[in-house]
């Protein structure tokens, strides 16, 4: 689907009218090969360290490792929480319903879900869908440190609690840290809501389009990498 159509898709969903495309300007720009290329095998190298994983339970009941997906260069990274049905059994984070919608949100952005990066806290999918435990995070949260460090994003996105709590060690509700501004290790990180919550609040579809705004303003004003 055209990314015009999905930005008014999106845009239909908040029941705004008249809200800019933003400008697709340097979040698309191409990165220099040789640090594309460091990015690319560092992310092989993370994979082949997780190997066939069997570091905590959730090993038990997978069908696939979720690794991750999209620009091993990317400017924006979004994490996630974990897999979900759909994605343990395609092996890619974020291809169900609250995928359907996070690809909207950033189609919504003037973005391709290629050109970001997509990640999660766990890799493998909890049992029916129940929060990761304290010993699974723990087992994972390594791996997708390692993927922001090899990524290198400008900004991180974090979708929900168990994203935005992990990654900042902060364990204050996501309503209450969700549109400020963090920092993940010197990396600006913004803390919203997870597309799954907003299957289910439509109306904080609102809050979160205005904390993605920030996002590529924030990312539209700053040096693309490698110039
Ligand atoms: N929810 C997540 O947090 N991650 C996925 O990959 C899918 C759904």
């Amino acid at each position: 689907m055209g990314q015009v159509r999905e930005f008014l898709r999106f845009q239909g969903e908040l029941k705004l009218r008249g809200v800019p495309r933003p400008a697709r300007g340097p979040v698309a720009q191409a990165q220099p090969v040789s640090a594309a290329a460091d990015s690319v095998l560092s992310l092989q190298s993370i994979r082949a360290e997780i190997g066939d994983c069997q570091r905590c339970k959730l090993c038990k009941g997978r069908q696939n490792i979720v690794f991750g997906v999209g620009n091993a260069k990317a400017r924006l990274m979004f994490v996630g929480e974990g897999p979900g049905r759909d994605e343990d059994i395609q092996g890619e984070p974020f291809v169900g319903a609250a995928g359907q919608l996070l690809n909207r949100m950033i189609e919504a952005m003037g973005l391709t879900r290629a050109e970001v990066y997509i990640a999660n806290v766990v890799k493998c999918r909890p049992p029916n869908n129940r929060d990761p435990e304290p010993d699974e995070v723990a087992a994972c949260e390594p791996f997708l440190r390692a993927q922001i460090k090899a990524v290198k994003p400008e900004v991180i996105v974090a979708l929900g609690r168990h994203a935005v709590q992990t990654l900042l060690r902060d364990s204050t509700p996501v309503s209450r840290q969700r549109g400020k501004w963090r920092e993940y290790e010197g990396t600006p990180l913004m803390p919203t809501y997870h597309p799954a919550y907003l299957l289910r609040n439509p109306a904080e579809k609102r809050p979160v389009w205005q904390d993605l705004q920030n996002v590529m303003a924030r990312l539209g004003s700053s040096k693309p990498q490698g110039s």
